[in-house]
């Protein structure tokens, strides 16, 4: 009888413990889900992006039409893609089209597919893309581009999932899951005739949307460092000077991460095969850049003082190296004095610059 009483008080512990344990678990494992870092192929861990993937979490486990919305290159297509493979979906087809890609009768037949002799030069009958993608996911990109004869075969579909290729009287049915993205504004289309309301309403059921780069600023060293992974020659480490790294955060990418990516890309180009890229490789356009006007683009980063020192420093370099180190040659064309620029050059440390780079 107290063997028996030990025995199972043990247990009741030993549940106890792993309850416990459990518990902690799951609270590590939430601490880890609530903050991510990624999702997918998507980078960025700051709040914006936080609350994102709460969304994506919530939107790829159900068939629903979702609305992608945001500036050009700020990740519309990384989005419904991720949407897709998140989604039961996943082992099926994802398709997508721009639809601003062709023309009304092509992107029609490249869409629903068309019969034999539906148009000249139509020798066969061809499956669309909406066929293609049964079962899986469509990623409509510029839906705000189709024509208003266009909507309504999408609104069909979106309404039966039904649909009549080109030149044919069939109609077909096909089961696909439609993200579309515009950077367009649909409301104002809306009011001025330009997209039809009902398939506003259809296409609408949610809608993700992507912020700017510009309003997260914090997210560009992580994407920094992911581009200079996907893009650098396998196993070379390559670094970036920390005022290059400061130039790039600072900067307030009206291309947002597309931009990012490209620049990254660019400088691993111009490189030359040294392991610490520097500042003088960034596209001017970033490394000049010091004045970021308010408004749209948030407020400015830099005081007026901060800002003339720095434009000064990076045009006295430009012109320094342009002179080959000349100081008498750069000094006529920046328009200063030989004495003046020789002092700017120590006060501004140019010249140890200079020294450690040849
Ligand atoms: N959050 C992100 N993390 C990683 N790469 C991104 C992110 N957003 C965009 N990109 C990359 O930037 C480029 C543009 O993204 P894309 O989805 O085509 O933008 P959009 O469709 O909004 O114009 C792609 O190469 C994409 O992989
Ligand atoms: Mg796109």
């Amino acid at each position: 009888m107290r063997a028996g009483l030990k025995e199972a008080l043990q247990a009741v512990l030993s549940y106890q413990d792993e309850m416990s344990w459990q518990q902690g678990r799951s609270a590590r494992w939430g601490r880890r889900q609530s903050h991510r870092d990624a999702y997918g192929d998507i980078i960025g861990k700051c709040s914006q992006m936080q609350e994102l993937y709460r969304l994506l979490d919530k939107v790829s486990a159900t068939d629903s039409t979702v609305l992608v919305l945001g500036e050009n290159g700020t990740g519309k297509e990384l989005v419904a893609r991720a949407i897709h493979e998140h989604s039961a979906r996943k082992d099926q087809p994802f398709v997508v089209q721009n639809c601003s890609a062709f023309n009304d009768n092509l992107l029609d037949s490249e869409l629903f597919g068309h019969a034999r002799g539906a148009f000249t030069g139509a020798v066969k009958s061809k499956k669309g893309l909406f066929e293609l993608a049964d079962g899986g996911t469509f990623f409509l990109d510029e839906i705000g581009d189709m024509s208003p004869a266009l909507q309504v075969k999408l609104l069909r579909i979106l309404q039966e999932g039904t649909f009549i290729p080109v030149g044919s009287t069939q109609t077909q049915k096909v089961d696909v899951r439609i993200v579309a993205a515009t950077q367009r504004d649909l409301k104002e289309m809306l009011r001025q005739g330009q997209f039809r309301e009902d398939l506003y309403y259809r296409v609408n059921v949610v809608s993700v949307a992507l912020p700017p780069l510009r309003e997260r600023l914090a997210d560009v060293p992580l994407l920094v460092d992911h581009f200079l992974d996907c893009h650098a020659e396998p196993k070379r480490k390559i670094r970036l000077s920390s005022a290059c790294r400061q130039r790039l955060a600072e900067y307030h990418w009206p291309g947002n991460v597309r931009e990012l990516e490209n620049e990254i890309e660019r400088v691993l180009v111009l490189q030359s095969g040294a392991d610490e890229i520097d500042e003088d490789t960034l596209s001017p356009r970033i490394r000049y850049h010091d004045y970021r006007p308010g408004g749209e683009g948030g407020p400015p980063t830099l005081t007026l003082p901060q800002a003339i020192a720095r434009l000064e420093r990076a045009m006295i370099l430009d012109h320094l190296k342009r002179a080959q180190w000349n100081k008498t040659r750069a000094a006529v064309s920046l328009g200063i004095s030989r004495r003046n620029l020789i002092r700017k050059v120590q006060s501004y440390q140019l010249e140890r610059r200079r020294q450690s780079r040849d």
